[in-house]
C-alpha cells in the first residue's frame, strides 16, 4: 500500500506514544520507509530504542548529535519525506505548530517540510474541547494540515470523551488516502475503457453460464487510472464490488452486451484495458421458458462470442490496448501469439499454476509481455499489480517511441 514511500513520524510526549510504536510497525509492513523524530518529552513515554528498532532507523531528537556534533538537518528530513505524520500530537505541539514556534527539531521540520502533514491529536477531553485547542486545529486545517479525527472513548485521566488518539490502523488509512490524493494527475485528459468481471450467458430465464471472475483486478485498475486524473468508463459484468470514486460504470450481463458497451465507449477513448473474463461461447438459443428436466441427458448448443479485445485491436490505430491472459501452461508463448493476434500493446499474463494468483484471491502474480520482451513481477496485492500496470501505461505516454 505504501511501497517505497518515505514517512516521517513525529512523536510527542503523550501517553498515546505507545500507539506510535504500533503505527510504525504498520507503516513498515505496508512497505514504507520510516524515520522517527521525537521531542525530548516523548522519550519519557516511549524509548528511542523501541522506535529505532521498529522503524529500522536511528531516531532523531536533537538539532545535532551531542556526541560528535553531527547536524540533523530539518531541511533534508522535510525533503526526504513524502508525508509527515505527527502522532501523537499534544495540545502543546499543536499550539506551537499553529503559531510557528520552532523550538525543537520536530517543529522546525514541520515548518520546512514541503510534503503533506497529518496530525493525530492526543489529549484529555477538556483540553481537546478547549476553544484554544479547537481554534489551533482549525488554523492547522486552514494551513492544509490533515487532522486525524479524535474518537470519543476512555482517556488516560479516567474521563471519557473526545481526545484519544485515532487508532494506528485509521491513521495508516488516512496516510494512504492522503498520499493517493497527492498522486500526480499524470493521465489527466485521457479516457480509458476498462472491462471487468465475468459475463453471464443465459440458457433460459433461470440458468446461465459464467465463470469465477470477481472483477477485483479490473476495478483496481479503474481506481488507479481515475486517481491519476483519467476519465474511466468501467464496463462491468455482475460483481459485488463498489464503483471506485470518479469512475463511470456501465453494467452489462452477456458478452454481446459487453461488446456493444465497450466498442461504443472506445469510439471516444484513448485506450482500453481488457480485464473482463468474457465467455468464449454462448448458448445458440435462449429458451423462452425454464427448460423442463427429463430423465435423458441434454446438450446445449454453444456458439462463439465476439472477441472484444480483438475487435478493438482492429480499429485502435495508435491508441493503447492492454489485454490479460490466464494460462495454465505454455503461458508466455501463448500470450505472445495473443499479443499479435489481438493487436495489443502489452499483455498481463497470470498463471493458473502460481499460488496466490487468479480468481477471487486478493493477490496476483503477473508477467508483462510486449514486443520488447517480458518482465515478471513478484506476488503482490491486486491493488499493487494495478499500480504497476498503470505505471506501465504512464511510461507508454512518457516514452512513445519505445512502443
Ligand atoms: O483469448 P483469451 O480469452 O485468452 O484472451 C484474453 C483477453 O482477451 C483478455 O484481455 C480478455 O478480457 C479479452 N477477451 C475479450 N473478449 C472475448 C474474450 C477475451 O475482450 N470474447
Amino acid at each position: 500500500m505504501l511501497k517505497g514511500k518515505h514517512i516521517l513520524l513525529g512523536v510527542t510526549g503523550s501517553i498515546a506514544a505507545y500507539k506510535a510504536a504500533v503505527l510504525c510497525r504498520l507503516l513498515r509492513n505496508a512497505g514504507a520507509e520510516v524515520q522517527v523524530v521525537m521531542t525530548a518529552t516523548a522519550k519519557q513515554f516511549i524509548t528511542p530504542l523501541t522506535m529505532a528498532t521498529l522503524s529500522k532507523n536511528p531516531i532523531i531528537v536533537e538539532f545535532f548529535n551531542p556526541e560528535n556534533g553531527e547536524w540533523n538537518s530539518h531541511i533534508s528530513l522535510g525533503e526526504w519525506a513524502d508525508c509527515y505524520v505527527i502522532a501523537p500530537a499534544t495540545a502543546n505541539t499543536i499550539a506551537k505548530m499553529a503559531t510557528g514556534v520552532a523550538d525543537n527539531l520536530l517543529l522546525t521540520t514541520y515548518l520546512s517540510a514541503r510534503c503533506k502533514t497529518i496530525v493525530a491529536p492526543a489529549m484529555d477531553c477538556d483540553m481537546f474541547a478547549h476553544i484554544t485547542t479547537q481554534t489551533n486545529l482549525t488554523t492547522l486545517r486552514n494551513h492544509g494540515v490533515v487532522i486525524a479525527d479524535s474518537p470519543a472513548g476512555e482517556l488516560a485521566s479516567g474521563l471519557t470523551g473526545k481526545g484519544r488518539m485515532a487508532e494506528p490502523e485509521q491513521i495508516l488509512d488516512l496516510i494512504a488516502k492522503t498520499l493517493n490524493s497527492e498522486k500526480k494527475k499524470s493521465l489527466q485528459g485521457k479516457h480509458f475503457v476498462v472491462t471487468a468481471g465475468a459475463t453471464i450467458e443465459a440458457i433460459d430465464p433461470v440458468r446461465y453460464i459464467t465463470n469465477h471472475s470477481t472483477g477485483k483486478m479490473g476495478y483496481a485498475i479503474a481506481k488507479s487510472l481515475a486517481e491519476r486524473g483519467a476519465e474511466v468508463t468501467l464496463v462491468t459484468g455482475r460483481t459485488a464490488l463498489a464503483t471506485p470514486a470518479g469512475v463511470k460504470r456501465v453494467d452489462v450481463l452477456s458478452a454481446a452486451d459487453m461488446y456493444r458497451a465497450a466498442t461504443e465507449a472506445f469510439a471516444t477513448a484513448d485506450g482500453a484495458i481488457m480485464c473482463a473474463a468474457v465467455a468464449d461461447y454462448t448458448p445458440a438459443k435462449v429458451a423462452e421458458h425454464k427448460i423442463k428436466k427429463s430423465d435423458d441427458d441434454m446438450a446445449i448448443e454453444l456458439v462463439r462470442t465476439k472477441d472484444i479485445a480483438a475487435a478493438l485491436g482492429a480499429v485502435k490505430g495508435d491508441r493503447l490496448l492492454v489485454g490479460f491472459a490466464l494460462e495454465s501452461d505454455e503461458g508466455v508463448k501463448s500470450a505472445q501469439s495473443k499479443l499479435k493476434r489481438k493487436n495489443l500493446d502489452f499483455i498481463v499474463l497470470n498463471s493458473l499454476t502460481d499460488k496466490g494468483a487468479g480468481f477471487g484471491v486478493d493477490t496476483n502474480k503477473v508477467t508483462f509481455i510486449d514486443n520488447n520482451g517480458s518482465q515478471s513481477l513478484p506476488l503482490m496485492s491486486k491493488s499493487d499489480v494495478a499500480e504497476s500496470i498503470v505505471h506501465k501505461i504512464e511510461q507508454h505516454y512518457a516514452h512513445p517511441t519505445q512502443r
